[in-house]
């Protein structure tokens, strides 16, 4: 068994396998970790950050595992990661050096795909590099059209997935009035949660991006909000109406007045002495490991609603994981097919937050540990 441990020698991950790639002429460390394969086939995304190494890799791989396991997709789950040993100065031999390395890797059943720090043009030039095609996939689903062109159709799928477990869980509690929600990271999956949940009636009272928290009890205007944001996620201060409060870089977002919590920016938003100063009702994990489990366990104590990550953002991947195992029909049209993984995805979300909810309500300690014990995910 292939072990990682951490320094103080405990075991951290037992992963299947864990591969180092080579990058010849490119400044950069990079490895695959395939936590788990079904039918000999794995996916997960690419990360490329300046701290990324084996150990998270091995982490996010596992996670992986569970989210598939959850929606019932029959593929395992894996993660690769690059990290650039000096200022990345040639993006696209990056990508494409990791493309051609990758290659037997991607050919062989590991869908490869993006996470934090690669872009879809990344993931391009990574494909093209190793000449895969995900929909020539033995098995996979048939399109009417290119991967990357149906791909940029449901950018907003994890947000999606996010807003539609905030709202079957308010629709299962029979809270009929408009709430107030608080959106914690304004990038992708920030966005388009504020955007699904405004959609559904809901007012968004606060937004916060790496510089700080952005609130108006009124209720902020999501479409104008997101005209003022970078690609990156960051809001530009000087195009907000005046009304718009801007608050500090700490974690203001957290004592703003509201209903419901979107977390979706990065790990450990809340910890266990953060715990106490959270004022919504209900708390949805957006972002991976948004609470660390000891204070998930204080938040469900507290009274409040914990969304967990496994269960709500696993939009972009069970999309990818239908295409490539053939679980969403073929013979749609582009649109047709958009909707119908948009119905899959929403169904299997809410059945999930629904069994959360009614372990925890019979006071399961980690109900995420149950559902995947009663499928008996044990890889
Ligand atoms: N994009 C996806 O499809 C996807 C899928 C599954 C999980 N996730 C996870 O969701 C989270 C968000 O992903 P994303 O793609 O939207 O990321 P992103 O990089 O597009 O946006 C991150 C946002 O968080 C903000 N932010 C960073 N640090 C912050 C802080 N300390 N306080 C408040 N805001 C802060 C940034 O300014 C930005 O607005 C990550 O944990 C990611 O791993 C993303």
């Amino acid at each position: 068994m292939n072990q990682l441990l951490h320094s103080d020698d405990t075991l951290v991950a037992s992963p299947l396998f864990t591969t180092t790639l080579s990058m010849p002429g490119c400044e950069a460390d990079a490895w695959v970790v395939v936590d788990s394969t079904v039918r000999g086939l794995a996916m997960g995304g690419t990360r490329l950050t300046e701290t990324v190494d084996e150990l998270e890799l091995a982490a996010l791989a596992r996670a992986m595992t569970h989210k598939l396991a959850l929606v019932d997709l029959p593929i395992g789950g894996a993660k690769a990661g690059i990290r650039p040993r000096s200022a990345i100065t040639d993006r696209d031999r990056l990508m494409r050096t990791f493309g051609k390395v990758g290659r037997p890797l991607l050919h062989g059943g590991v869908y490869l795909g993006c996470d934090q720090g690669t872009t879809p043009a990344d993931r391009d030039a990574f494909f093209a590099a190793a000449d895969y095609d995900l929909t020539e996939v033995p098995g996979a689903t048939r399109l009417d059209v290119p991967w990357e062109q149906f791909y940029g159709t449901m950018s907003d799928i994890t947000g999606f997935g996010v807003a539609t477990a905030a709202l079957s869980t308010l629709e299962a509690q029979r809270v009929t009035a408009p709430q107030r929600v608080v959106v914690q990271g304004f990038g992708a999956v920030g966005r388009a949660a504020a955007r699904h949940l405004e959609r559904a009636g809901h007012r968004i009272v606060a937004v916060a991006d790496v510089l700080g928290t952005l609130t108006d009890p009124a209720g902020l205007s999501t479409e104008g909000l997101i005209a003022a944001t970078s690609a990156g996620g960051t809001v530009d201060r000087s195009l907000l109406p005046a009304r718009v409060r801007c608050l500090g870089p700490d974690r203001a977002w957290l004592t703003v007045d509201a209903d419901v919590l979107v977390l979706a920016a990065a790990a450990d938003a809340i910890d266990p002495g953060s715990v106490p100063d959270v004022r919504a009702r209900v708390v949805v994990e957006g972002g991976n490991l948004s609470c660390g489990p000891v204070a998930r366990r204080l938040l469900r104590e507290a009274g409040h609603t914990v969304l967990p990550d496994v269960v709500v953002n696993v939009g972009g991947a069970a999309l990818t994981g239908a295409v490539l195992t053939g679980v969403a029909p073929s013979g749609l049209s582009a649109p047709r097919l958009a909707d119908w993984l948009r119905t899959w995805i929403a169904n299997k979300i809410r059945r999930n937050c629904a069994l959360v909810t009614e372990l925890t309500g019979h006071g399961s300690p980690d109900p995420v540990a149950e559902l995947l014990a009663h499928r008996a995910v044990h890889r």
